[in-house]
């Protein structure tokens, strides 16, 4: 039987490699497409085209001959970067997502995953700490995040139009916060736990480190072998409607720095500027569709994958050499 060949875009990005790795481990035949090779480590991508996916002809180059796509390529970072670039961010995820869900249908791909976010879940659900955890029909009436929340939504709706008009099958996954090793951790798109980390591996023992507002807001955070097993899983189950796939663990953005400075052995100190941009009050995950679909949900706990994400930034930085200077702490999306 022949193998079945996929396509992950973003491939260079942080969960496309970490689900090149898996796939190919698993003896599948992959494509990585994205505008960089991974930052890190090289890609064990069969095939890895450099090819921006804003193009339709390089989506239909992209997609040709594959079986399955995941999509995740997208222009995304922390909420400093989402909310300075509102029309740059929704016109090029657009552009990416109209394209590759058109090209795959041409191509004849059998399968589509749109890596979605909980960006699109209504800010007026999100305005307090303690917040209820948001069911998957909690996205209407909708007031998500603008721009790349906006984008999401409205990629989530064409994937059903796909279903509706031509029965293309997706399947919509909504992202809680990923973070691990091999992800961003500096230069403006990177997430919390990662700024955070990168920040107290920089730190001297009692020094203090910027974090964006009270420290207060809350979130909960999945390690990325549980966003690779979650995503698999919800393909398999080819569930047509969006799932959440995250931790339903809430923590304050001030226990994350403790958590962190706990693992490096440091006493730290926050300082909060509260005109940095903070995102919602609160969001959380209800995983209960997601136990019924796929009868799993995220495991790994939180200090568990922090000290393997810290233990990483920190190697890089040791491996550059690099002396403690002083940077902010970047914030959520
Ligand atoms: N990481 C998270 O916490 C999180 C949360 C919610 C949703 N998501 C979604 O998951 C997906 C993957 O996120 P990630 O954390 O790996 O982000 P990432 O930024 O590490 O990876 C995205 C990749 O897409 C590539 N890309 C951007 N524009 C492109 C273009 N025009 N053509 C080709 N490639 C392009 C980028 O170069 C990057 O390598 C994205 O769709 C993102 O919106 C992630």
């Amino acid at each position: 039987m022949a193998k079945t060949r996929i396509l992950v875009t973003g491939a260079g990005g942080f969960i496309g490699h970490h689900l090149v790795k898996r796939f190919v481990n698993e003896r599948f035949w992959v494509r990585g497409v994205d505008l960089k090779y991974p930052e890190f480590e090289p890609t064990i991508a069969h095939e890895f085209e450099i090819l921006d996916l804003r193009r339709w002809d390089n989506c239909l180059v992209a997609t040709r001959g594959i079986d399955e796509v995941y999509n995740l390529a997208a222009d995304m970072g922390g909420i400093g970067y989402i909310t300075a670039y509102l029309a740059e961010v929704t016109r090029n995820n657009t552009q990416i997502n109209t394209h590759m869900l058109e090209a795959s249908r041409l191509n004849g791909v059998k399968r589509f995953l749109f890596s979605s976010s909980a960006c699109i879940y209504p800010q007026y659900k999100q305005n307090t700490v303690d917040v209820t955890p948001l069911r998957e029909e909690d996205a209407y009436p909708a007031d998500p995040e603008s721009g790349y929340g906006w984008e999401k939504l409205f990629t989530e709706e064409l994937c059903g139009y796909y279903w509706h008009d031509y029965k293309f099958e997706t399947c919509m996954v909504r992202f809680h916060n990923v973070y691990g090793p091999l992800g961003t951790y500096e230069g403006g798109r990177e997430k919390v736990p990662a700024a955070i980390c990168r920040k107290v591996a920089l730190a001297e023992n009692n020094d203090e480190i910027e974090v964006w507002g009270d420290g207060n807001q809350t979130r909960s955070f999945m390690y990325i072998d549980d966003c690779v097993e979650g995503l698999i899983r919800i393909t398999n189950s080819n569930c047509r409607e969006p799932l959440n796939l995250g931790t339903d663990k809430l923590v304050t953005i001030n226990e994350l720095v403790d958590m962190v400075a706990t693992i490096a052995g440091r006493k730290i100190t926050r300082r909060h500027d509260l005109s940095k941009p903070q995102g919602v009050r609160g969001r959380n995950s209800d995983n209960t569709k997601l136990r019924t679909v796929i009868d799993w949900e995220p495991q790994i706990p939180l200090e568990v994958g922090l000290e393997k994400t810290y233990k990483w930034i920190e190697g890089e930085l040791k491996k550059a050499g690099r002396v403690p200077i002083h940077l902010e702490v970047s914030s959520l999306s």
